[in-house]
This record gives C-alpha cells, sequence and structure tokens, in this order.
C-alpha cells in the first residue's frame, strides 16, 4: 500500500480525504447520539456546516452572511448547533416573500462570548405570538411547532442563551449567544 501510494500521490490525496470524512462521519454520530458530547469548533467550520445544511431551500439571493469571527472557538455539540440554526434560518425563509426576502446570518465575537445572529424582513410577529414562539406544539404556519422550543433547548443544554425580537410587518431578528473558548497562544 505504501509503494503504490508513493508512486501515485493522487491516490495518497484521495485516501487523506476518504480518511478524514470517516472521522467527520463519526464525529456526527457520536454528537447525534450523545446529546452532551462537546467539541471545540470554529465559527468558520459551524457556518460552513450551517450553509451546507441550509443550501437545499435556501436560494444565495436571499441569503446573506457575515462571520466577523471566523476563527472564534465554541465549545458545543456541533450537529446539534448546526440544526439549531438551520430551524432558525427554515422560519426565516418560511416568513419573507419570495421577491423582497432578505435573511441574513452573522456572527461575532465581543467580551468573551460568539453571538449568532438571524435575521429577516418578513412578517413578523405579534406581541401575544412572540410569546407562545417558544412552547413546543405551538405553530402560527400550521407546522409542528417544534423548531423553537428545540432551538431553545438546545442553546440551553450548551449554556447559552437565545432571545428573539419581531416586529409584524417588519421582520425578527434571533440572537444566540455561547461563551467562547480562549485558546491560549502557543
Ligand atoms: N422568523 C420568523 N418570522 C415570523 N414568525 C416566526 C419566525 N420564527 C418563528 N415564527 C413563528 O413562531 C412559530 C413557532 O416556530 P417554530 O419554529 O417553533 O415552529 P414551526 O416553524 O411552526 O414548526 P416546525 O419548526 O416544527 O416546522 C411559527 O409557526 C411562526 O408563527
Ligand atoms: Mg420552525
Amino acid at each position: 500500500m505504501s509503494q503504490m501510494m508513493e508512486a501515485n500521490p493522487q491516490i495518497s490525496e484521495y485516501l487523506s480525504r476518504i480518511s478524514h470524512a470517516s472521522e467527520h462521519i463519526s464525529t456526527m454520530v457520536s454528537d447525534i447520539l450523545n446529546e452532551d458530547n462537546r467539541s471545540h469548533v470554529s465559527m468558520e467550520d459551524l457556518f460552513h456546516s450551517i450553509l451546507m445544511n441550509s443550501s437545499s431551500f435556501l436560494p444565495d439571493d436571499i441569503l446573506n452572511v457575515h462571520l466577523n469571527c471566523p476563527n472564534a472557538v465554541i465549545a458545543v455539540n456541533q450537529i446539534r448547533m448546526v440544526r439549531a440554526v438551520v430551524n432558525l434560518l427554515g422560519n426565516a425563509q418560511k416568513a419573507v416573500d419570495a421577491k423582497t426576502g432578505v435573511i441574513r446570518l452573522s456572527a461575532e465575537s465581543s467580551e468573551g462570548h460568539v453571538q449568532i445572529c438571524v435575521e429577516d424582513n418578513g412578517i413578523g410577529m405579534e406581541p401575544e405570538q412572540l410569546k407562545c414562539a417558544f412552547e413546543i406544539g405551538w405553530s402560527g404556519t400550521g407546522s409542528t411547532g417544534m423548531g423553537l422550543g428545540y432551538v431553545r433547548q438546545e442553546v440551553e443544554r450548551q449554556n447559552g442563551t437565545i432571545c428573539l425580537e419581531s416586529m409584524p410587518g417588519q421582520g425578527t431578528r434571533a440572537v444566540i449567544r455561547l461563551k467562547e473558548v480562549m485558546c491560549d497562544a502557543p
């Protein structure tokens, strides 16, 4: 095998990619099965996974991405945090007009915390709707009403907070706040 790899660097490159992909799948399965699993994840990697998982329902021309802290690191169950943010993007997508809709996904780091923000210029919510929004089973769109309850549960499990602001006819903003892992300089 090693002779083959020396003889053909392309084979070596393919094997390295396969090995990397299988490690990635193994971490994903472990994160799904063990909700308390945590790993250090850079915001760049987190956003990469979020965008991979939302591209099927969110056209590029609706979504604006602003990642101001690509090197910031958080300690999370990656697949569950990705699902949480994708849920917020799904809600935003349902709320916006197909022609004029704009969704902004952003992140910044400040004072030892990372803030991930999903904003839209969609239909927004009345104050009474906003009060029910996190209730499991409550839906204003005839769906299952599981999304925001799951998002809050996941964020709080990872010692973070989520807040939701909304104005009817103006849009909605969801902000997830998580502690940043401060890596020591080498
Ligand atoms: N960005 C948003 N703009 C307007 N309304 C929203 C937004 N996000 C959530 N809502 C309102 O809050 C309700 C609850 O959201 P939630 O994600 O929990 O459930 P759902 O989207 O209806 O169902 P599911 O997520 O299970 O498919 C939505 O049905 C909608 O009425
Ligand atoms: Mg939802």
